[in-house]
């Protein structure tokens, strides 16, 4: 078990006068449309990171953290930019942003902790953004809301980190609740908590394990083609992002685009849209069977039209599919690797993870990690006698 106050201890020689939470996400359906307009469906899990930090009067900012041997002291400046790929790059695009508000903050001694697996698409950039956003505000008593603090992380990761990525990730990690999926649109931001039961299934999370590269070009490519396909639509279409658009408009006005790939982009996305809507009316009426069809059907189009999914999640995919047990799945996040989540029955969750095991060692040469996951709460500061416990 980790205890990170008492590591804070042994690495500053103080005591951390703060510890925050941030949880890691996952995406029920709707994937790929939030940079789009679409509506989307994550929910905040129980894993997440942790941050134990104090104020110095040193005037440097002091990175470290428990998962990785990088650490980082930086004098305070007035900016910042992102250098290599290490870790603290993520909560330092947070503090440049600061800075450059002109909303100044003190020299930091931070310690990070992070139990979500990293890099598996449970948005670990998503929350340790946002932890170190909700963290200073509450430090320096900034006038911000949780909307401005997921706002201000998805730019951080747009303009500071170079990834295109929507509002989802942040949106999810500052606003989930416990046992609650987010209704979110993400053209106007108005969201709804829908009371995700899941009664006698779990849902499961399955990493593939498999080490993501290329996966930011990949995403960024992805964008790019959205953006292709709006603007070729728009010669005929009155549209303002792609999921204002339906089917049957699509199929008239497809002809407009004339790169092949881009016009499956867009089918995907348009027709993705359209299965958020229909869910969650199921959800709302805790239709869990017929949901978990439309996850099925999601993870499809991600794989053939969308072509974000690989051997690895099709895999998983496959095997829920013949398994008695288990209603639904699919990929969730951004893909290329990454996790695939599943609705599988309680009594037959030890069952599951044998054979899914099994199955894709078989096909894939290595292992793959299968974990209930609580759906939780979103950022918080945390009682600092409570934290040793969690962890
Ligand atoms: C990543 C991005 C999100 C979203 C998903 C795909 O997680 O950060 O904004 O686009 O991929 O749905």
């Amino acid at each position: 078990m980790v205890d990170i106050k008492e590591e804070f201890q042994k690495r500053y020689q103080k005591k951390a006068e703060h510890i925050f939470f941030s949880p890691g996400r996952v995406n029920l359906i709707g994937e790929h449309i939030d940079y789009n307009g679409g509506r989307v469906m994550p929910c905040a899990i129980g894993l997440g990171t942790y941050l134990a930090i104090s104020k110095n009067t040193d005037k440097i900012l002091r990175f470290q953290c428990l998962n990785f041997k990088e650490t980082a002291e930086l004098h305070l400046q007035n900016s910042y930019s992102k250098t290599g790929k290490e870790w603290f790059n993520y909560p330092l695009g947070v503090i440049d942003h600061f800075l450059a508000q002109e909303q100044l903050v003190s020299g930091l001694d931070m310690l990070f902790y992070g139990n979500l697996p990293i890099g598996a698409g449970l948005s670990s950039s998503a929350s340790i953004e946002v932890l170190t956003a909700f963290a200073l505000v509450e430090m320096f008593e900034f006038d911000m809301s949780k909307l401005d603090i997921a706002l201000l992380s998805k730019k951080v990761e747009n303009e500071f980190i170079g990834v295109n990525c929507g509002i989802m990730d942040q949106f999810a990690v500052a606003f989930g609740e416990k046992n609650k999926a987010i209704l979110l649109n993400c053209d106007t931001l108005d969201y709804e908590l829908l009371p995700f039961d899941t009664g006698d299934y779990l849902l499961a999370i399955i990493n593939t394990n498999k080490t993501r590269s290329l996966a930011d070009s990949k995403y960024n490519e992805r964008f790019a083609q959205c953006g292709a396909a709006l603007k070729a639509l728009k010669k005929e279409v009155d549209a303002n992002n792609l999921c204002e658009i339906d089917i049957e408009t699509f199929q008239k006005h497809r002809h407009l685009i004339h790169d092949p790939a881009v016009e499956k982009r867009a089918l995907h996305v348009i027709s993705e849209n359209v299965r958020v809507n229909t869910a969650a009316s199921l959800l709302k009426e805790n239709k869990l069977k017929e949901f978990g069809e439309l996850m099925y059907a999601s993870h499809q189009s991600l794989k053939e039209l969308y072509e974000v999914s690989g051997v690895e999640l099709d895999t998983i995919v496959e095997f829920c599919k013949k398994f008695d047990g288990c209603v639904g799945a699919r990929m969730t996040g951004a893909g290329f690797g990454g996790c695939a989540i599943a609705l599988v029955k309680k009594e037959m969750m030890t069952d599951f993870t044998k054979q899914v095991t099994s199955y894709y060692k078989n096909k894939i040469g290595y292992e793959l990690s299968v974990f209930a996951s609580e759906i939780g709460d979103g950022v918080r500061e945390m009682s600092m006698h409570s934290v040793a416990a969690k962890i």
